[in-house]
């Protein structure tokens, strides 16, 4: 008697035939080699991720390399600041050959000062209440969804966080602000500022629980030179490497190679 003829849509016996296949999710390419590398091509789109590290360790250039890069693209990308103002970043990006100003004036890349849409929208609390903290993700909320942007930089977390203060505030927050821009398929970097013997990736600790990424900057010491380190802690949806990686800010962008000199060591 002949065998019947197996459909081409039954699965191969054995154990694998149980599992089911692995989703691949899209990816947003930074735009920076090295960290895609490490990566798998990116971050997953959609997902908050911090960048914390202490001061002059490249959060401010990585970001905005990550949006001059998705702008080129065609991703038009929001640089929400809080502690510089929005002319002398652009005067300082300008000194890197990666910028170009067209991306500026074609509003592929937008710049938005936080404390003067704090004045516009009338939140003028030190502290914020729950009202201001609803009318401030709203706010960025129909930034990003009416200029369709998808990629996002907030510097810093730190400085929002500053005046909403209590940390369960800061998680509702954090949770609200992640889910509005998840929905509309925007990835974001959240600046957080830290010590830099800090034993935690954030202000407050409740940062780094609610995020779906740690990508992590710090200085050290190597035969009197400061060294910038960075190292991904964290990325949901991610095999990444949990490698240390020595970073250059060069005209052309950022570089990344092995830190092949071991341990992490005193943060400078
Ligand atoms: N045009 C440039 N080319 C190369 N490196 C630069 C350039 N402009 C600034 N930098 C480097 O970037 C550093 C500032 O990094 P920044 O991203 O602002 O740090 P952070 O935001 O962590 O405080 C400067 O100290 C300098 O080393
Ligand atoms: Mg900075």
């Amino acid at each position: 008697m002949e065998s019947p003829e197996v459909p081409a849509t039954v699965p191969p016996a054995g154990p694998r035939a149980l599992m089911a296949p692995a989703i691949v999710l899209e990816r947003c390419a930074t735009g920076i080699e090295g960290l895609d590398d490490i990566l798998g091509g990116g971050i997953p789109r959609g997902n908050m991720v911090l960048v914390s590290g202490s001061v002059g360790t490249g959060k401010t250039t990585l970001c905005l390399e990550f949006l001059v890069r998705g702008a080129e693209r065609g991703e038009r990308s929001l640089f929400l600041s809080v502690t510089e103002a929005s002319e002398k970043l652009i005067q300082n990006l300008s000194t890197f050959e990666f910028f170009r100003a067209d991306l500026v004036s074609d509003g592929s890349l937008v710049f938005v000062d936080l404390p003067a849409l704090y004045d516009k929208l009338g939140l003028e609390h030190e502290e914020m209440t729950p009202d201001e903290i609803d009318i401030l993700i709203r706010t960025v909320h129909d930034l990003v969804r009416t200029l369709g942007v998808k990629r996002l930089v907030l510097d810093s977390l730190t400085s929002v966080c500053y005046r909403i203060r209590r940390d369960e505030a800061i998680r509702d927050f954090m949770l609200r602000l992640g889910q509005s821009l998840s929905e509309l398929g925007c990835t974001s970097l959240l600046v957080s500022e830290i010590g830099p013997t800090q034993g935690r990736y954030s202000m407050h600790g409740v940062e780094e629980a609610i995020v779906d990424g740690v990508i992590l900057l710090w200085n050290t010491r190597r035969q009197g030179d400061i060294l910038r380190v960075l190292q991904i802690v964290k990325m949901r949806g991610t095999a990444h490497s949990r490698a240390q990686y020595v970073i250059e800010l060069t005209p052309i962008g950022l570089l990344m190679a092995p830190h092949l000199k071991g341990g992490r060591t005193e943060g400078v």
